[in-house]
C-alpha cells in the first residue's frame, strides 16, 4: 500500500500575523507585570512605613504621658496588641531598665534612633520573618536621665499582599486587552485583503492578454508583487512576439526554397531521363542546404534575442584562449575555398564576460562571411587585441571586394543581402552577430579595409564594467 502522503497546511496570513505578534506580545506582557509589581510593592513599602512610623510616634507620645507613668495605656495595649494575623510585634525598652514591654526577640536598630522622636526606620528578621520595623526615642516619664526606645514591627506579608493583587489586576486586565487586539487584527486582516478584490477580478476577466495588472487601486503593500508580475508578462510579450515573428520568418523563408523543390520534384517525375533527374537532383541538393541553413540561422537568430535571463549568468571567458582555437577549426574550410585565413594576437589573457557558444555563433559568421565574399585567393585575418580601458577588440578583416559605404550601416538588418551576390545565404548573419554583441554589452563597427575588402570589428568591454 501507497503511504498517503502527508497534506501540508497552507500558509496562513492570519496565523502568521499572531504568531510573530503573540511572542514580543508576550514577553512585554511579562516585562510588564514585572514593573506593575516593583511599582505596586514601592508604593505599598512607603505607605505601610509612613503607618508604621506614625504607630511608632503615637506610641511613645503616650509613653511621654508623664500622667500614665511607665505603664502603657489601655489604648497603646489595644493599638499595639490587635494584630488578627499575627504579623505585628513591639518592644519598649528603657535605657536604664530594659525591656518593659512587647517582645523580647525583637532585635534593635544598628544605630540608636535621634532622641527628637523621629522615628528610625529599619528592617531585621524574627524567627524566620524578615521584619520591617520603626523605633523611636522619647524620654521616660518622670526621669529625665533615662530614655524609652519604643519599636514597632510588622512582617512584609501585608505588602506583598498587596503587591500581588495589584499585579492579578494588571495581568488580567492586559490580558484581556491583548485578547482584544489579537482578535481585532484577526478580523482585520480579512477586511484589510477585501482590498485586492478588484485585482483578483481583473486578473480572473482576462482569457490570455499579458496587459499589465498595476492600477491605481492596487495598495502600496501590493505593488512589488504586481510591479513582479508586471514584469514577468512583459518578458513573456517580448517571448511570445520572438516566437511569433520566427513562426512568420520560417514560414517565409522556407516557402522559396519549398516551392522550388516541389518544382524540380515535378521536372524529374514528368521527365526521366537521367540527365533531367540528374540535374533535378542537384537544385534540390541546394535547395535543401539552403533550407536546412535558413532554419538553423533563424534559430541561432532566435536564441541571440532571447532575454539574458533565459541564458543564465555571463562567466568569465579569456578571448585569447577561445577564438584562436575557433580560427583553427575554420582553417581547413578556408584552404578548400582557397581562403588563407590567419590570426594575429598576442600571447595573453583577454576576458571577457559572456557565453561561449554564442561568441562561437558571432566568430562563424564573420569567418564564414569573409571566406564567402571574399572569394578565392584572398587572404582573411582574424586578430584580438586589448584597447584602452580594457576593452577588448576582435576584427575579422578580408581583402575581397568589400560592400559600398553607403550600404555599411544595413548590413545588421535581418535579411539584408547585397543584390548581384552569387553565394547563397539567408541573410542573417550580421543580425546574428549584433544581437549577440549587444548582449554581451559590444559594440560592432563596420569599416572598409584599405585598399579594399570589408573589416568587422567588435569591441567588448572590460569584464568589470
Ligand atoms: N566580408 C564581406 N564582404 C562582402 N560582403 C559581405 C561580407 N560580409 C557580408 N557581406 C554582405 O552582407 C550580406 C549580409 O550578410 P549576412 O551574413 O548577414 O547574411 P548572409 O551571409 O547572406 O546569410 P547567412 O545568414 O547565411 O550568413 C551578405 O549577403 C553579403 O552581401
Ligand atoms: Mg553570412
Amino acid at each position: 500500500m501507497n503511504p498517503v502522503p502527508a497534506v501540508r497546511r497552507r500558509p496562513s496570513l492570519r496565523r502568521r500575523l499572531l504568531l510573530v505578534l503573540l511572542v514580543p506580545m508576550a514577553i512585554l506582557l511579562i516585562l510588564d507585570a514585572l514593573l506593575t509589581y516593583g511599582v505596586a510593592l514601592t508604593y505599598a513599602n512607603r505607605v505601610h512605613d509612613r503607618d508604621l512610623s506614625d504607630d511608632a510616634v503615637m506610641l511613645a507620645k503616650m509613653l511621654a504621658d508623664p500622667r500614665l507613668g511607665t505603664q502603657l495605656s489601655p489604648q497603646a495595649r489595644f493599638l499595639l496588641e490587635y494584630d488578627r494575623e499575627g504579623h505585628s510585634y513591639f518592644q519598649v525598652n528603657s535605657a536604664r531598665r530594659g525591656l518593659l514591654a512587647g517582645s523580647a526577640q525583637l532585635l534593635p536598630a544598628t544605630a540608636a534612633p535621634p532622641p527628637d522622636n523621629t522615628p528610625q526606620l529599619y528592617s531585621t528578621r524574627l524567627d524566620s520573618h524578615a521584619l520591617r520595623a520603626a523605633a523611636v526615642r522619647t524620654t521616660a516619664p518622670g526621669d529625665p536621665s533615662d530614655s524609652l526606645v519604643v519599636t514597632v514591627a510588622e512582617t512584609l506579608h501585608d505588602r506583598h499582599q498587596q503587591a500581588n493583587e495589584i499585579l492579578l489586576l494588571s495581568i488580567m486586565v492586559q490580558t484581556t486587552l491583548i485578547a482584544a487586539v489579537l482578535s481585532l487584527l484577526w478580523f482585520g486582516v480579512g477586511r484589510g485583503l477585501r482590498v485586492l478584490d478588484p485585482l483578483t477580478a481583473r486578473l480572473a476577466a482576462r482569457s490570455h492578454e499579458l496587459t499589465p495588472i498595476g492600477g491605481p487601486d492596487v495598495p502600496q503593500e501590493i505593488l512589488p508583487l504586481t510591479r513582479t508580475i508586471d514584469a514577468l508578462f512583459s518578458r513573456l510579450r517580448g517571448m511570445l512576439a520572438l516566437h511569433d515573428r520566427f513562426i512568420a520568418d520560417a514560414a517565409h523563408q522556407l516557402r522559396t526554397p519549398l516551392t522550388g523543390l516541389s518544382l524540380h520534384v515535378d521536372r524529374a517525375i514528368a521527365d526521366p531521363r537521367p540527365e533531367t533527374v540528374t540535374d533535378a537532383l542537384a537544385h534540390i541538393q541546394r535547395l535543401t542546404q539552403r533550407a536546412a541553413r535558413t532554419s538553423s540561422q533563424l534559430l541561432a537568430l532566435t536564441r541571440a534575442q532571447a532575454s539574458p535571463l533565459e541564458l543564465g549568468e555571463p562567466i568569465l571567458l579569456d578571448l585569447g584562449k577561445l577564438i584562436p582555437e575557433a580560427v583553427s577549426q575554420r582553417v581547413h574550410d578556408a584552404l578548400r575555398a582557397g581562403v588563407d585565413l590567419g590570426y594575429e594576437g598576442h600571447d595573453q589573457a583577454m576576458m571577457i564576460l559572456g557565453d561561449a557558444s554564442s561568441m562561437l555563433d558571432l566568430l562563424d559568421n564573420l569567418i564564414d562571411n569573409a571566406i564567402r565574399y571574399a572569394g578565392r585567393d584572398s587572404m582573411v585575418t582574424v586578430a584580438l587585441s586589448a584597447q584602452g580601458g580594457g576593452e577588448v577588440c576582435l576584427s575579422i578583416e578580408d581583402n575581397g571586394p568589400g560592400v559600398p559605404p553607403d550600404l555599411l550601416p544595413r548590413l545588421s538588418e535581418r535579411f539584408f543581402r547585397l543584390a548581384g551576390s552569387n553565394e547563397e545565404g539567408s541573410g542573417l548573419g550580421l543580425a546574428i552577430v549584433q544581437r549577440t554583441a549587444e548582449r554581451h554589452h559590444a559594440r560592432v563597427i563596420y569599416r572598409l579595409a584599405e585598399p579594399h575588402g570589408l573589416c568587422v570589428e567588435v569591441h567588448f568591454p572590460p569584464p568589470s564594467a
